[in-house]
């Protein structure tokens, strides 16, 4: 009999600081630097986002997320076998916030290690757990996708400082005989890095170059808007589904236009298309976890809906991953 994955539960955290595009606008006036709620949320469909306090990591917030998970699959940290982190803001260089997430839950033993492919982090980290789980080298997953990009932000460039947010998602993912994960499709680009990076290192004991987010927004938005669509076709191809056996599409929150752009061009009506952008900006690797258990909670997401989850982001990376919730 064929093994596949399932996600059996579903969690998320937001820190507690709400951070309205009007109480930015009023932070930023006080550095000389202009926006209002009206430019952000034309441009973006960015409402509200959430700053993690200084004190609070990638793995604390990742540790709640996943706590969260486990109570909704009625599962104990100690029946993980497997733990991966996507994040681009990891607690320290090494080890892995998987790692330390590991401890937080106050668990030992199982196989840990964080994903590095910044907004597709969580479709990557899903399709690396399900590969795991259908070749028999796990059997139950936590799956977390963890940030705090506010850490990232240059405060003085508008384009970007007004974008992002800081959350964590998480799913248990367990081997299943009925799917679970129906197909997925992963691609990258490096020839874009440039596009949108943090190019600082550590080195010799200093931050060499700069430690700050740039992005080239009109850029990776051409991109984004055409792969999106081509990744969700393959991964529809790959599963033998069609446009038409969508339920829900859990696209990378980072932008409503593209988000309704690749809705349009699947031909899905809007109604389908699950939204978190406008009350948590982007929180990169965390999006479509913490809009996937919003919608789980709120009762949106039924189980045996189709789920179409579709990441994109630096590197330049993108991918989709198809699924029987
Ligand atoms: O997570 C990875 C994926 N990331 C993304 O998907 C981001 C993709 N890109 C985008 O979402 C959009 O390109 C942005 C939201 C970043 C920018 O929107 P845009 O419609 O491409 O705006 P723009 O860059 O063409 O800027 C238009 C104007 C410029 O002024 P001028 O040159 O026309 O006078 C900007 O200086 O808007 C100005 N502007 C702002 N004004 C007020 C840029 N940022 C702001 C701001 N507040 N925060």
């Amino acid at each position: 009999m064929r093994r596949y994955s399932r996600i059996t539960g579903t969690g998320s955290y937001l820190p507690p600081r709400r951070v309205t595009n009007a109480d930015l606008a009023t932070e930023l006036a006080g550095r000389g630097v202009e926006t209002s709620d009206e430019w952000i949320v034309a441009r973006t469909g960015i409402q509200a986002r959430h700053f993690a306090a200084p004190e609070v990591t990638s793995s604390d917030l990742g540790a709640e997320a996943a706590r969260r998970a486990l109570e909704a699959a009625g599962r104990a940290a100690s029946d993980i076998d497997l733990i991966i982190v996507a994040t681009s803001t990891p607690d320290m260089v090494f080890p892995s916030a998987a790692c330390i997430l590991q401890r937080k839950l106050g668990v030992a033993g199982c196989a840990a290690f964080d994903v590095q492919a910044v907004c597709s982090g969580f479709v990557y980290a899903l399709t690396v757990a399900d590969a795991m789980i259908q070749s028999g080298a796990a059997n139950k997953a936590l799956v977390i996708g963890a940030e705090v990009f506010s850490r990232l932000l240059d405060f003085t460039d508008r384009t970007t400082c007004v974008l992002f947010g800081d959350g964590a998602g998480a799913v248990v993912l367990e081997a299943s005989d009925t799917p679970g994960i129906l197909a997925s499709d992963l691609h990258a680009d490096g020839q874009h890095v440039g596009i949108l990076c943090v190019p600082g290192t550590v080195s010799g004991g200093q931050v060499l170059g700069d430690p700050l987010l740039k992005m080239d927004g009109q850029a990776v938005f051409k991109l984004a808007v055409g792969v999106l669509e081509d990744a969700a076709r393959a991964t529809l191809a790959k599963a033998g589904k069609t446009d038409a056996d969508i339920d829900w599409l859990i696209p990378h929150q980072a932008n409503i236009r593209i988000m309704q752009s690749t809705a349009k061009k699947l031909k899905l009506p809007l109604e389908k298309l699950v939204v978190t952008v406008d009350q948590h900006g982007n929180t990169s690797a965390a999006s479509i976890p913490l809009a996937l258990d919003a919608s789980v909670r709120s009762g949106k997401i039924q189980r045996g809906d189709t789920l179409m989850l579709e990441g994109v982001g630096g590197g330049f990376t993108w991918g989709a991953v198809l699924l029987d919730f």
